[in-house]
């Protein structure tokens, strides 16, 4: 009988099939846009093995070829809406461009993921030190990715969290700090004189063992007193708990994420914000960063890289779940780093 025949979309062909047709005419446009994008990809790769000099011009070429691009797929994502087809669409344009794209260090990486999930801590460590990793063409790929309103945002995010963290040593001694999701706990190193002299003793948690091996082995020439970094693998999931995380960590005069609450639901995060700021100590301070989804274009992440673990979020949403987590507004400020696209919330308690 008909009606029990079931449909079931089983591949990215499968789903493309589905495509009605007025949004048929978009699919087209894009897998000519598509076509064109790799065939002047490739002749700006014989240009670079006959003529390596001309570096400006070709990462400006580089540069325009996939604006031109991404503006497309941006205009296929509003004309045909349905999520399905686009993030088949999406996998489809990867697995296209790949041959070429992968030869970016950095490009492929942020589509395969090799920690095994998306935003790892060398990904992070690519951002921080703005260095092209690849040789031809990868080279100028790396530099265009490197140069993306949110790469500048990380460095920036970097910066801008030190500065915070280093106000608050210079402002008291002996703080008990919490740093949730720490990855490579790069701004942790960087703050060490800060840390020394203020007695301040950090507790860094985070998920990926690998991360924090990497972290405690560029802390090894610091020479800190063990008490003053503890680095434990923990998923902070579990602090949603108030109970659990005052009996795990006791309560803290600052805690601070950066990175991470862009990758949690409304609901988990407004749990988890609520137990943090639980945590504090009267006086303390919870320092959250959040990417603004205003300030960058979406389609470098969903199309170019596979990275759409980061919910698109605005200071309207930020404001609104800090709300719900009990956060009064009147001990809330707000700041950005230098590229604007990132907002740090400072709570005190
Ligand atoms: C985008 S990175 C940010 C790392 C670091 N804060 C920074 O800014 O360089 C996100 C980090 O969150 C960690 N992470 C993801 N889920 C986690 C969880 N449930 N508990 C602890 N860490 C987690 C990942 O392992 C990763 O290191």
């Amino acid at each position: 009988m008909k009606d029990d025949l079931k449909y079931e979309v089983n591949t990215e062909q499968d789903v493309l099939w589905s495509v009605g047709e007025e949004q048929e005419k978009y699919t087209l446009i894009l897998g000519q846009a598509i076509e064109r994008y790799m065939e002047e990809l490739r002749t700006l790769e014989r240009r670079i093995a006959g003529d390596p000099a001309d570096e400006e011009a070709i990462l400006r070429d580089v540069v325009t070829l996939n604006d031109t691009v991404l503006k497309v797929c941006a205009q296929f994502e509003a004309e045909v809406k349905d999520e399905n087809v686009i993030k088949a669409t999406r996998s489809y344009f990867r697995k296209r461009t790949h041959p070429l794209l992968s030869k970016s260090y950095a490009i492929n990486r942020i589509r395969t993921w090799p920690q095994g999930y998306q935003g790892d801590y060398k990904t992070l460590e690519t951002a921080y030190r703005n260095t092209p990793m690849s040789d031809g063409i990868g080279y100028y790929l790396d530099k265009y990715i490197l140069d993306w309103p949110l790469a500048h945002g990380l460095r920036g995010r970097l910066e801008k969290l030190t500065e915070l963290l280093q106000a608050e040593f210079t402002a008291r001694q002996d703080l008990k700090v919490l740093d949730i999701a720490c990855g490579s706990c790069r701004e942790v190193s960087m703050l060490v004189p800060d840390i020394k002299r203020s007695k301040a003793r950090f507790t860094c948690i985070d998920l990926d063992g690998d991360a924090l091996d990497f972290a405690v082995k560029r802390f090894a020439p610091a020479d800190l007193a063990p008490e003053q970094i503890t680095v434990t693998k923990y998923n902070a999931l579990r602090m949603f708990d108030h109970d659990i995380a005052q009996a795990e960590f006791g309560p803290q005069d600052v805690i601070y994420s950066v990175g991470y609450f862009d990758y949690l639901p409304d609901d988990f995060l407004v749990k988890l914000l609520r137990s943090l700021y639980q945590l504090l100590n009267k006086g303390g301070k919870l320092i959250a960063a959040f990417k603004d989804a205003d300030r960058y274009r979406a389609q470098e992440y969903h199309w170019i890289a596979d990275w759409d673990g980061f919910l698109q979020r605005t200071v309207k949403d930020f404001e609104r779940i800090l709300g719900e987590a009990g956060i009064p507004v009147d001990k809330m400020t707000m700041t950005r780093d230098r590229s604007g696209t990132i907002v740090f919330y400072s709570s005190t308690k």
